[in-house]
């Protein structure tokens, strides 16, 4: 039997892509970026083995066995990585016909799965690089990348580590439609994340049946495809040379303008409730309090999750001020915060309102009910995909899931 384990990163997009031009390659109308965030905090771990005595593939996800002849998009990524290495094995018989043996896959998230978190990311950028590890592929992240695309259109930014591109490309057979690192996790350390976790519920549409929508139905999604040529080439331009300040506005405007376009598809799709909204206040009030200087940059995907990028040295004060006007239920207090880069000192009471400047208008938004916001996670920008050893295997020697 051979078995490969490895993780991928979730990854946050500030240009959003929505919108298929191809809804079989996954080919998208824009271009997009996002930002890697640290596998430490969140990761997708796939477990991979290839034994001829296997009667069929198989698949556990999160801790269920799922059919996988059903999934379409996971398909497509055996049927491309297999071809890949068949291709080797025709060049070379000294090599184990690893592409004919069927293949048991154990995958799990370390976070609620479709709550706006980006599972699909993260889960399909580590199926597509544990198999190219498993097969030995010598493709590049890039090649890789095209793979992934077909199984989740942003799981293809998942396989760089850092600021990455998703380049939509004009070939129709999909071959210039791939992610390219734009500066590694390394170029910007200040630039830190904070995910609000808003609600643990599965979403209500989805974004491969939203996007859809939106292309089919809404007006001002095609002025949106004029207005992000020009944004990626800022926010090219923003990461580069680390401007937060442009980094922030363009983040909070594409992200405001995503949710726009949701609400103009007809009939209309909120991903974003009362709480995600009071967040978005609170944010622009801190800015406003601190001169209209950003210090802060809030992002939504589809779903109700605040992602708030900011520098290093404001996080404490960030996370003070949401959990004062977010602060967690009875129940959930011992794991709203767990802060696992020690930013809080033992003095420093979470939920007691930071003391920010004398600008800032504490009315803005009234204190939220406890359990508006259940989890903050605070994170950083990091690597992409991570090899692990034998023994972090989901999978027994016997090819069963181990943990079930
Ligand atoms: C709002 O990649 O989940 O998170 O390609 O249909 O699998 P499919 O969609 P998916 O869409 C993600 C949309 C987004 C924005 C983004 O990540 O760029």
């Amino acid at each position: 039997m051979t078995s490969v384990t490895c993780t991928a990163p979730v990854n946050i997009a500030v240009i959003k892509y929505w919108g298929k031009r191809d809804t079989q390659l996954i080919l998208p109308t824009n271009d997009s970026l996002s930002v890697t965030l640290s596998q430490d905090i969140l990761h997708s771990k796939t477990s991979i083995s290839a034994n001829k005595e296997y009667a069929h593939d198989r698949l556990w996800l999160n801790g269920k066995e799922e059919d996988i002849t059903k999934n379409k998009r996971m398909h497509n990524c055996f049927r491309e990585t297999r071809a890949l290495r068949r291709r080797m094995e025709d060049e070379d018989s000294s090599l184990v016909p690893l592409s004919t043996y069927p293949l048991h896959v154990c995958s799990e998230n370390n976070f609620p799965t479709a709550a706006g978190l980006a599972s699909s990311a993260s889960g399909l950028a580590a199926l597509v690089f544990t198999l190219a590890k498993l097969f030995n592929l010598p493709n590049s992240m890039t090649d890789l990348s095209r793979i992934a695309r077909q199984g989740s259109g942003s799981a293809c930014r998942s396989l760089f580590g850092g600021f990455v591109a998703w380049e939509m490309g004009s070939e129709a057979d999909g071959s210039d439609s791939r992610a390219v690192q734009i500066a590694p996790d390394t170029h910007w350390p200040e630039l830190e994340a904070l995910v609000c976790v808003v609600s643990d519920a599965k979403k209500g549409t989805s974004s491969t049946s939203g996007m859809q929508q939106t292309i089919e139905s809404s007006p001002l999604m095609k002025e949106r495809l004029q207005i992000v040529p020009g944004r990626m080439e800022a926010m090219k331009k923003a990461i580069l040379n680390k401007d937060f300040q442009a980094f922030a506005e363009l983040t909070m405007r594409d992200s405001n303008q995503f949710h726009s376009v949701c609400l103009d598809t007809f009939p209309p799709i909120f991903y974003l409730n009362d709480t995600s909204r009071g967040i978005i206040q609170l944010i622009h009030e801190y800015n406003a309090a601190n001169g209209g200087v950003y210090k802060a940059a809030y992002t939504y995907d589809a779903g109700p999750n605040a992602v708030i990028y900011a520098s290093k040295e404001d996080m404490k004060e960030i996370i003070q001020l949401i959990a004062h006007y977010f602060p967690p239920s009875e129940e959930k207090k011992s794991t709203y915060f767990t802060d696992p880069y020690n930013v809080l000192q033992s003095k420093d009471s979470l939920g007691a309102r930071p003391a920010i400047n004398e600008q800032f208008n504490t009315s803005v938004i009234p204190v939220y009910p406890p359990g508006s916001v259940s989890r903050l996670l605070h994170t950083k920008v990091h690597d992409g995909p991570r090899v692990l050893s034998e023994n972090e295997s989901l999978l027994n020697a016997d090819g069963t899931p181990s943990r079930l």
